[in-house]
């Protein structure tokens, strides 16, 4: 379980994250939605020490990750983390089963005989296979996101963080991200997280989603929930409206609603 508790986080005095408080119950699927900017990323690397939060607490299965010191105590606290990031960041000089087991050596004892193996039990869960010896730069986009999904679960990890997974991908590819995403909810028995503003995805995947604006936690709610939300901000973004309370930020920043006169 990963309970978060008045998390803030502001980067060159510019607040980001004002006092978020999340808690993501063991194997359920939570789903972050909100507009770009808003802070989605930032949570996600508070979650797995990338960022350190200015204030608050992130407790992972009893072990509260702002109060670890070292990078070895971060690096060991990460192990149980598999995390897909926003662009697939695969290395192009690596063939495909390099790539998935990358994190293996820094994550893991295993042997590296055993990689090879690995990458191809990985990838059959993500649909590939006989890819192993490709090259990032000879794979469409969806099949690149797979890889970086094998990659996210190859030091078998108990909690997975989607940032946008399916955001630059067409429709079909998206969903077949999604399908993806519940069978290995299912197979694996994980615990995720997933960012992102496609509503349909989120719609589809997420045992509960929660809605940040203005660095705060508008709503957290069943997906059916948040489809009839009477909160004007949620129903605005969950709808996909431009007339409403949330405004086009025009400027790189603007204080928040709240602390505007
Ligand atoms: N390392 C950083 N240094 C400075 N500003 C940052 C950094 N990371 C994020 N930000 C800023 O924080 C805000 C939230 O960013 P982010 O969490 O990436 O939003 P989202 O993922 O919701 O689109 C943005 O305005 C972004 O420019
Ligand atoms: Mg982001």
């Amino acid at each position: 379980m990963i309970d978060a508790v008045g998390v803030r986080k502001g980067f060159r005095g510019r607040p980001v994250l004002r006092g978020v408080d999340i808690i993501v119950e063991e194997g359920e699927t939570l789903a972050i939605i909100g507009g770009s900017g808003c802070g989605k990323s930032t949570f996600l690397k508070c979650v797995i020490g990338l960022q350190r939060p200015d204030e608050g607490s992130i407790t992972v299965d009893g072990m509260d990750i702002t109060l670890l010191k070292t990078e070895a105590e971060i690096a060991q606290y990460r192990r149980r983390f598999g995390y897909l990031f926003q662009e697939a960041a695969l290395f192009d000089s690596l063939p495909v089963w390099e790539n998935v087991t990358f994190g293996l050596k820094y994550l893991t004892d295993t042997p590296r005989s055993r990689y090879r193996g690995i990458a191809g039990d990985k990838l059959a869960l993500v649909g590939l296979k006989d890819i192993e010896d490709m090259r990032p730069s000879e794979l469409s986009g969806g099949m690149k996101k797979r890889v970086a999904l094998a990659r996210a679960i190859a030091a078998d990890p108990s909690y997975i963080l989607y940032d946008e997974p399916t955001t630059g991908l067409d429709p079909i590819m998206s969903d077949v991200i999604n399908d993806l995403i519940i069978d290995l909810q299912r197979k694996l028995k994980v615990t995720s997280i997933v960012v992102t503003h496609d509503m349909r995805s989120a719609y589809k995947i997420a045992s509960r989603m929660a809605m940040l604006h203005e660095g705060k936690v508008l709503q957290v709610a069943h997906p059916d929930v948040m489809k009839i939300s009477t909160n004007a901000h949620v129903r605005q973004f969950v709808d996909g409206l431009s007339e409403g309370p949330i405004k086009m930020r025009l400027k790189e920043y603007e204080p928040p609603e709240d602390e505007q006169k």
